[in-house]
């Protein structure tokens, strides 16, 4: 079987989706269920015989050595962290835990459970680091997007925290010769995303009839990943990457922030029109993000290369399907938006900007 950590957050639990409806092979899911972590995401599978589910901690080191020894797995699939950049700016002790040295705990514990494995399940045993593009800091308009040998230049806590944790994965490939693999994936999108992050931000807000912040001039520019895409490539890089080496992935979708939220609402528009005027109207412009990436674009050359791998949707058709996910599964989105999250748009955005009626 193969572990997922922080399968029960967004991509994580697209991967455990995507996994069982392609494979036999049954998978087991560690995660601590944070504020980011949901059980709903795996309902569907959750009577699965080939789905099992551990609540446990990464920095845990007894818990996660305990999960490791039950499940005997072949690989390890990394998605745990904390994952919100705003998040990380207002509190980054969390995303040293977790990102760096929960990393840590699961590099030492896979380490001595390999030892104590027969030679062959040791020689073919992978971990699968799933990292982010925002290691490699920010480009300018005109800069080639990132390969696999960019620098790291983290801007933020978040990134500084992943890079901190690839760095180590890395290290414990060449010193400990540990099989580990490492993705950094850009600005991923679909169903089950938590309503912090951009997307379905502006859809939960543009369906409460509530303001859409846009920080700064809203000309930031992201390379935009459908999840189901970026679980195609995960599985690739797991099955047939090499060992040791990093696979960036990316969507091809170069968009402004202000194209993004545009293309949400013209969308709402036609499939949730409001009574007067568009959802673009409750569009506002708030105060920039410290220390704000202007643009991240990937290469994806390595990875179409060696693997064959490209993404199947664009922007268009995977925004569609995003859009029409959410306004499928309203219960989701209702029980998502719980009072601790509640918490959170009002530290961060202000109850005076963020609950106001969007001017009608
Ligand atoms: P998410 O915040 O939706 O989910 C994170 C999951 O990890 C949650 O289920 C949470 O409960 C779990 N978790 C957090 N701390 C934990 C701990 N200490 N022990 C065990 N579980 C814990 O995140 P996501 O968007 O699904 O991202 C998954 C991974 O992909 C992260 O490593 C993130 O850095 C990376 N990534 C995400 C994006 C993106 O656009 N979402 C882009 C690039 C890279
Ligand atoms: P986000 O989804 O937080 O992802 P990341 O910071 O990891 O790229 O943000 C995507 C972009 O959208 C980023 O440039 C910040 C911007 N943004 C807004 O303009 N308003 C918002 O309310 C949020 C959450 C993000």
């Amino acid at each position: 079987m193969i572990v997922i950590t922080g399968g029960a957050g967004f991509i994580g639990s697209n991967f455990v989706h995507h996994w069982l409806s392609e494979r036999d092979e049954p998978l087991l899911v560690f995660d601590a269920l944070t504020y980011a972590g949901n059980l709903e995401n795996l309902a569907s599978v959750a009577s699965d015989p080939r789905f099992s589910f551990i609540r446990g901690d990464i920095t845990d080191r007894d818990a996660v050595e305990r999960m490791l020894g039950q499940a005997r797995p072949r690989a390890l699939v990394h998605f745990a962290a904390e994952s919100h950049v705003d998040r990380s700016i207002r509190g980054p002790q969390a995303f040293l835990k977790t990102n760096v040295e929960g990393t840590f705990v699961l590099l030492e514990a896979v380490r001595s459970y390999r030892a104590q494995c027969e030679p062959r399940g040791r020689g073919t045993f992978r971990f699968l680091q799933v990292s982010t593009d925002e290691v490699y800091g920010t480009l300018g308009p005109s800069d080639p997007p990132f390969t696999e040998t960019t620098p790291f230049a983290p801007n933020s806590p978040y990134a500084a925290s992943k890079a901190a944790s690839d760095l180590w994965a890395r290290a414990y490939a060449q010193t400990y010769g540990l099989p580990v693999l490492i993705s950094h994936c850009s600005n991923n999108y679909g169903p089950y995303q938590f309503p912090e992050k951009l997307i379905p931000l502006m859809i939960h807000h543009a369906l409460e009839n509530r303001p859409l912040p846009l920080y700064g001039d809203g000309s930031q520019i992201r390379d935009w990943l459908h999840v189901a895409d970026h679980c195609r490539a995960l599985v690739e890089i797991l099955e047939r990457g090499r060992v040791g080496e990093t696979y960036n992935v990316g969507g091809r979708n170069e968009l402004t922030n202000r194209e993004v939220v545009d293309t949400v609402c013209r969308l709402l528009d036609r499939l949730r029109p409001r009574p007067r005027g568009s959802h673009a109207d409750g569009i506002v412009e708030v105060p920039d993000r410290p220390g704000h990436d202007r643009r991240y674009a990937i290469n994806t050359t390595k990875i179409e290369r060696e693997l064959g791998w490209m993404p199947r949707e664009t922007f268009a058709s995977g925004i569609e399907k995003t859009l029409a996910w959410y306004l499928g599964h309203p219960d989701w989105v209702r029980n998502v938006t719980t009072g601790a999250y509640r918490e959170w748009l009002d530290l961060h955005y202000g109850t005076d900007r963020s609950e106001r009626p969007a001017p009608a």
